[in-house]
């Protein structure tokens, strides 16, 4: 195939990138950075006006936006975080409607943010949501996704989880929560956490650019959520550590704000229903199976 992708210079699109490469597809990332040297399957665009309207392009994969989980969220930094993914996907767009063939297939990221803060119901796609930032951030991003349906590109939205891999993202700052012989956990520890291990995201982005047949939203999570606390002890048996502390949510809301209450404080359950249901299977199914994996590494 050939794809091109945003976000490919990051924690997922760099892996991705390079599963793509290593099964045959010749891959274009789209990257602010203008130091990347390309080679014969690989290349850089730094601008996608200068991208021929004969360019044949089988699938876009969007994955740039600003850091979530970096700064304290302040208008002028939620501003940011909402134009770095609705503007990028909407110049995605012009560039699909630019093209004599727009892509067959669109796989966009979204976030379960959302379905906004929730309790313990799980969670599928059809689920209710609840008003926040993270709600309205997502709303906003997908239904730019979903406007390349209109010139007849097949849309996959995936709704990540708690993406856990090497080298960044969300996993080295968990494994912090037993780094000093105690296991320590947020607030009450009762808030779900739905995680998904990286090599995961990578085999179900190809599951959902090979197969014709899907198209909508998908949450992208391991099919066995766990609690934040649940989380944790899972890593502490790993590291033999055995002793428990909550760190408080006051503390957390004065150094994180509305950050802290959105992104660590409450959670989602959720369950990736709609992936199962089209028999996708996962790599890595229980937290178990993922820390022993990702601590072996
Ligand atoms: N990792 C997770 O746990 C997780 C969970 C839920 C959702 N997601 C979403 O999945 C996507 C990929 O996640 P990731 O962890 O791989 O992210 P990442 O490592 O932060 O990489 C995101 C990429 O987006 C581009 N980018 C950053 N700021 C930008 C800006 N202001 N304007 C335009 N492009 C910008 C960058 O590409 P260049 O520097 O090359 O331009 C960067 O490589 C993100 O949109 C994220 O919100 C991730």
């Amino acid at each position: 195939m050939n794809v091109l992708i945003t976000g490919g210079t990051g924690f997922i699109g760099k892996a991705l990138v390079a599963q793509l490469l290593s099964r045959g597809d010749r891959v274009t990332v789209y990257t602010r950075n203008t130091g990347l040297a390309g080679d014969e399957s690989l290349s850089y665009v730094n601008r996608l006006e200068d991208i021929p309207a004969t360019a044949a392009y089988d699938a876009f994969i969007n994955l740039a936006g600003e850091s979530i989980a970096e700064g304290r969220w302040s208008d002028a930094r939620k501003q940011l975080l909402l134009s770095s993914r609705v503007d990028t996907t909407n110049a995605l767009y012009a560039l699909a409607e630019r093209l004599q063939r727009p892509p067959a297939v669109l796989v966009s990221a979204s976030a379960i943010g959302y379905y906004g803060s929730q309790d313990d119901t799980p969670l599928a796609e059809n689920a209710a949501t609840v008003e926040g930032f993270s709600h309205r951030l997502c709303v906003d991003w997908e239904a730019a996704a979903r406007a390349f349906e209109a010139l007849g590109t097949r849309v996959c939205v995936i709704r990540l989880g708690v993406v856990l891999g090497r080298g960044g993202g969300a996993f080295e700052q968990l494994r912090k929560s037993v780094q000093f012989g105690v296991a320590t956990w947020l607030g009450s520890g009762q808030q779900w956490l739905s995680w998904v291990h990286r090599d995961d995201v990578l085999r179900a982005i190809s599951f959902l650019m090979d197969n014709d047949d899907q198209a909508g939203a998908f949450n992208l999570t391991a099919p066995e959520p766990v609690t934040n606390r649940g989380f944790s002890e899972a890593l502490a048996a790993h590291k033999r550590v055995i002793a428990g502390l909550p760190v408080p949510g006051l503390v957390m809301r004065l150094a994180l704000g509305e950050m802290a209450d959105e992104l660590l404080l409450n959670g989602q359950r959720v369950i990736p229903q709609r992936l199962q249901q089209a028999g996708f299977s996962f790599a890595f199914p229980s937290v178990d199976q993922a820390v022993s994996a990702l601590l072996a590494d």
